[in-house]
């Protein structure tokens, strides 16, 4: 069984996989034994954002009690792991060194392999759950965007990246989520505004697309400080259920379209054969009835991962894990033999002094 492990920001996640049926061809989904996922969201509610040192504390707490849950379908059976699977970056600091410890601490403790992962490209890999994944087919297109990240991704080949746009300030979900605060939706607002937009009329209010002749780069700063004067100028109309629906229909669209417009022209530098739409904002009805769009126009095949797999999770690191393995099945194999005899003296599958990587650009993964 192979275990992985994402602390990477306020979500505690582990994920149980059956590593043999996956080397033998079943699909991903069907190699998952178990899964759990312990959101603090109410904890930072009060603070309107995540809190990292809280996060950290509650992630040390949560651990062990998770992993009880985890391991119930298998009666506990702790010695049927044979592998670890951690996230080492991006994410908040504090966070990621409790789920490294814990993972290494396994790890080591019963002398078996330890992988560690980059998270966004976890979230890419999260696309292997959707009934619409069979195979990578290169060169792909990566739209990435959750509350810490927006990217626009040419996959050239397996763990080949090269990145296309960037955000310059703030991510997508984060504008969703700082412009769902200024409308008075409270934290974490980004699922609250795209709920509301549907009653309302995306043309009522004129708002920036950030940078829309640079397909280089996003940028959601100016947004936010126009909702802001937006907010101000309205007062007391804001309240108005219809008004509020009309500004939120209007900020969803200007950040649909900066990021369509954006992926429309990596399609053309691109050529890709596949869309890929990962991270929490995927869940976005707008986003993907636009992009789904997109992609026809383009010839292409638009994936992403069910609604549960786009925000944080672990299922979608264990994907990421099992694939490298597999890729490598021989070596690994080998390698986990000479652990368990204990006369593995290389470093490979065994990153015990690695640590964590709060930045750890998509560039930076390696075989
Ligand atoms: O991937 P994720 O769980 O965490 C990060 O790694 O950041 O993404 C969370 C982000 C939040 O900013 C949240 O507001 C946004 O995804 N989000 C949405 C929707 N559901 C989640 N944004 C727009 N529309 C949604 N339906
Ligand atoms: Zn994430």
């Amino acid at each position: 069984m192979l275990l992985a492990i994402d602390t990477s920001c306020d979500e505690t996640a582990l994920s149980l996989f059956d590593e043999h049926d996956y080397f033998t061809g079943k699909r991903v989904a069907d190699c998952l034994v178990s899964e759990v996922v312990s959101s603090q969201v109410d904890l930072h509610a009060e603070y309107g954002g995540v809190v990292p040192e809280l996060a950290a504390r509650e992630h040390l707490v949560n651990f062990p009690h998770l992993l009880g849950a985890l391991l119930k379908p298998i009666n506990g059976d702790i010695e049927a792991i044979s592998s670890v699977a951690v996230t080492r970056g991006p994410g908040l600091n504090g966070c990621l060194l409790v789920g490294l410890c814990f993972g290494k601490g396994l790890a080591l403790g019963a002398r078996i392999p330890l992988v560690l992962l980059n998270h966004i490209e976890g979230h890419l890999f999260g696309a292997m759950f959707s009934a619409d994944f069979n195979a990578f087919e290169y060169p792909a297109l990566a739209l990435i965007v959750s509350g810490g990240h927006t990217l626009l991704v040419n996959v050239k080949g397996f763990r080949q990246y090269e990145i296309i746009a960037q955000t310059r300030d703030d991510a997508a979900g984060e504008a969703f989520d700082k412009c769902a605060s200024l409308i008075g939706l409270g934290y974490p607002g980004g699922p609250k505004l795209s709920k509301l937009a549907q009653s309302g009329d995306a043309t009522k209010y004129r708002l920036p697309i950030g940078l829309n002749k640079d397909n280089t780069s996003f940028s959601f700063s100016g947004l936010k400080t126009a909702v802001y004067r937006l907010v101000q100028d309205l007062d007391s109309e804001v309240e108005n259920e219809q008004v509020k629906a009309d500004v939120c229909a209007s900020v969803e669209n200007a950040i649909v379209v900066a990021l369509i417009e954006k992926t429309k022209a990596g399609l053309n530098a691109v050529g890709a054969k596949q869309l890929f739409l990962c991270g929490g904002v995927a869940a976005n009805a707008t986003l993907r009835k636009e992009l789904k769009n997109l992609a026809e126009e383009f010839s292409c095949r638009l994936i992403f991962p069910p609604i549960k797999y786009c925000t944080d999770n672990a299922s979608m690191m264990g994907a990421l894990a099992l694939e490298i393995l597999k890729q490598d099945k021989d070596g690994y194999e080998s390698i986990r033999n000479m652990m368990r005899n204990g006369v593995y003296r290389g470093t490979k599958f065994r990153e015990d002094a690695a640590g964590a990587k709060p930045r750890f650009p998509l560039t930076e993964v390696s075989n």
